[in-house]
């Protein structure tokens, strides 16, 4: 399977201002991110709100850059790119945002809305660019007389379907989806999930998924990173990560999700208190304070993403505690 996109050590860190006279601290939203996206595939990303996963989702896409690590597309590191690698690299890489009314310009037409990647990267007549508009609007099942329409005029779950249609306008190799589905109601959700499939399916496009539930994941991963803090704390396929989950947060996350297989949970695990600052991380294994497995040498040593049972996870005491 050949790989679209490659993340090293991706890094993001933020500067912010603590207070008059106070010296500035360094937020480590994203904190050395590696994975490998094949062609087609979807990577889902989960994690608790906070852990980084919307940081991840703006490097990817560069809408912000990283502060440090590489971003591989086509052989190119574009996250040191040059203008031109940066421009070709916008086209192939496209984002669906959560709110999908905050990602459209209410007075504009969604016609022209989703003309405008066409007008600005391709040579195409306007004859043609509506012709390829309202190929893509049916492809999402909207309608052609919802051309001449305003963003205010369409429901939540048709917003999403616009906002779909203009990051396929130009058949990216990659989307990176972030919780694209949590601002919908739930009868709509499973309906947008469908159509990010089919499109996988018609288009090849490889996804990056992000979202706080690992039961809408379950439905459109092929692998699952699951975050926390910053950093990736186990990676692997689906089937792998949800029948034997090895770290302790991954247990939590999929204890805590009942709609997932409850009768295969034999152990439940409960975490407590609330996702640790990433201004102040605590030292160790960030996970420590709330783990029920935490011994001394948690508090001490970073664990490192290491390879145990055909998939990765970062935990000390992977092997004792499974
Ligand atoms: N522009 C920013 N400036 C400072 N801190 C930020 C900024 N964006 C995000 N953060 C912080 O980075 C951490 C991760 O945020 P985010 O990526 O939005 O997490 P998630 O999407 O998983 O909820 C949070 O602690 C958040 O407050
Ligand atoms: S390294 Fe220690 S604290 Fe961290 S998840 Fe594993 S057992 Fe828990
Ligand atoms: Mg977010």
């Amino acid at each position: 399977m050949s790989t679209v996109l490659s993340a090293r050590e991706l890094t993001r860190h933020y500067t912010v201002s603590q207070g008059f006279l106070k010296p500035q601290a360094v937020v480590k939203a994203l904190n050395g991110i590696s994975f490998d996206l094949s062609a087609g595939k979807t990577l889902a990303v989960v994690g608790e709100s906070g852990c980084g996963k919307s940081t991840l989702a703006r490097a990817l896409t560069l809408i912000e850059e990283p502060t440090a690590g590489a971003l591989v597309l086509d052989g190119v590191d574009v996250a040191s790119g040059s203008k031109s690698d940066i421009k070709a690299m916008r086209s192939k890489v496209q984002m669906v945002f959560q709110n999908p009314y905050a990602s459209l310009n209410p007075r504009q037409k969604i016609g022209a809305q989703l003309s405008e990647p066409l007008l600005i990267n391709t040579n195409m007549t306007a004859a043609e660019r509506e012709a390829r508009v309202k190929e893509m609007m049916s492809i999402v099942g909207l309608r052609p007389e919802h051309y001449y329409r305003y963003p205010h005029m369409f429901s939540g779950g048709q917003r999403q379907r616009i906002a779909i249609a203009r990051a396929m306008m130009l058949k990216p190799k990659i989307v990176v989806a972030d919780e694209p589905t949590s601002a919908l109601d739930v009868s709509i959700q499973a309906q947008v999930l469908n159509l990010f499939m089919d499109l996988q399916q018609e288009l090849g496009t490889a996804y990056v998924f992000v979202s706080h539930n690992l039961s809408v994941v379950e439905h459109v991963a092929d692998d699952v990173m699951v975050m926390y803090l910053g950093r990736a704390v186990e990676v692997g396929s689906k089937q792998a990560l949800y029948a034997t989950p090895l770290h302790p947060y991954t247990k939590a996350l999929l204890s805590a999700t009942p709609s997932i297989h409850p009768e295969d949970r034999k152990i439940k695990i409960k975490i407590h208190g609330e996702l640790p600052s990433p201004l102040n991380p605590p030292s160790g294994c960030a996970f420590h304070k709330r783990c029920p497995f935490a011994e001394t040498r948690c508090s001490a040593e970073e664990p490192l993403l290491r390879e145990v049972g055909g998939h990765q996870v970062a935990c000390h005491r992977a092997e004792e505690i499974n």
